[in-house]
């Protein structure tokens, strides 16, 4: 049985605009995980079993008299599209086609509907790359991880920057610039994956970031789900009407994201704290102007309680519900922040930042497998 598991992930700051090529954001990796466990198949059926995905649901809708399926919020959608695209990877290599079972186990999905929003589409998809590479003794290091998964995700949802899958991939704190998407579906039409996946991936820069000493991250729940995918959908419809407003915005959220970046490569918690603020404006302004409720009653709560005991606060990700972040001085007393947090029912998730210490790449395992099984 060969076993990997990929973290889960929550943006800092950048969102929506990292979804244009070449725009940056800034990530963070999260100590709850997704393992995927691969075994081979005793019989001629190979089967996908999951305790966290037994009550899974698919939606629909009509257009005109046709039934148009979205795949995108189906966890099962990204696990076959991460064998596919890794089975042809394996094809370039030789190697003979198996069938196997695949066990998933999900941190990110609570068996009880509590759904985080920490990016469990990314990290199943990371997973089941990372194990399938390791069951077919393909040598993957993270940079060719990433390309893999960022492919196999890429596939199902379309619309995303591709980040939580850095984030899922790499681990601790990173900014991420997303690539052409563009060129990867021409690519596709017309290389081989193996050559895809060797070429500089155009506009694509992963940076680690190291946090400052002093930087405590507090991450607050808001108790309802949101979905991206349908929020980029209804930001792509705002960028469409309203152009000059919409680059504005992208030219105004690099600036802050540089800034920040700054702030992390001078270790200064002040200039972060206050790019993050900054953000959050933006963010907030973006979804006043596009009608799209980003800020929720409840995220703003989140942030003001935050603000008032002194930490920079702002929601993550695509808003609309799921989780903010709060970025405060480890030596303040920031539990005021998480009492006044649960008298207004706003959950602390207590997780911490994942490192994933390059040593122990998926090319280290392979290898590792390849002496065990001699
Ligand atoms: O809500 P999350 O954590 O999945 O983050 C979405 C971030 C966006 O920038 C809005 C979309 C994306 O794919 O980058
Ligand atoms: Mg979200």
């Amino acid at each position: 049985m060969i076993t990997e598991k990929a973290p889960g992930k929550l943006y800092i700051a950048g969102e929506y605009a990292v979804v244009e090529n070449g725009y940056p954001a800034i990530l963070v990796a999260l100590d709850q995980f997704v393992t995927c466990s691969i075994e081979e198949s005793a019989d001629e059926v190979g089967r996908i079993i999951s305790r966290q995905y037994n009550n899974d649901q698919l939606s629909w809708r009509r257009m005109g008299d046709r039934m148009v399926v979205d795949k995108r919020d189906n966890p099962f959608s990204y696990i076959l599209s991460a064998i596919k695209v890794t089975e042809e990877y394996a094809k370039t290599f030789g190697r003979t086609m198996r069938i196997y079972n695949i066990h998933i186990d999900s941190q990110l999905d609570s068996a009880n509907g509590r759904k985080y929003g920490l990016g469990s589409s990314a990290a199943v998809t990371v997973a089941t790359v990372k194990a399938l590479c390791r069951f077919y003794n393909l040598p993957v290091d993270k940079d060719e991880l990433f390309k893999l998964a960022a492919i196999a995700h890429f596939e199902v949802q379309g619309n995303g920057s591709l980040g939580d899958v850095a984030a899922s991939v790499y681990g601790g704190w990173i900014s991420y610039h997303s690539f052409d998407r563009q060129w990867l579906a021409q690519q596709r039409q017309y290389l081989d994956l193996r050559s895809i996946i060797e070429l500089p991936w155009p506009d694509l820069n992963i940076e680690s970031l190291h946090a400052p000493q002093n930087l405590e991250l507090l991450i607050g729940w808001t108790g309802k789900p949101a979905s991206t995918s349908q929020l980029v959908d209804k930001i792509s419809l705002f960028k469409a009407r309203r152009q000059d407003e919409y680059r504005h915005f992208l030219d105004k959220s690099k600036d802050c994201i540089q800034r920040m970046v700054d702030g992390f490569h001078r270790q200064d918690l002040e200039t972060i704290k206050n790019e993050i603020r900054y953000n959050r404006d933006l963010l907030k302004q973006l979804g006043t102007n596009s009608g799209v409720n980003i800020e929720t009653s409840a995220l703003e709560k989140l942030c003001q309680i935050a603000e008032k005991f002194g930490g920079a606060a702002k929601t993550s990700g695509a808003g609309g519900g799921d989780c903010g972040i709060v970025a405060i001085d480890s030596n303040t007393n920031f539990g005021k922040v998480l009492k006044s947090w649960a008298k207004n029912h706003i959950e602390q998730l207590p997780l911490s930042v994942h490192f994933i210490d390059s040593a122990k790449s998926v090319k280290a395992s392979v290898k590792n497998h390849l002496t065990s099984t001699k």
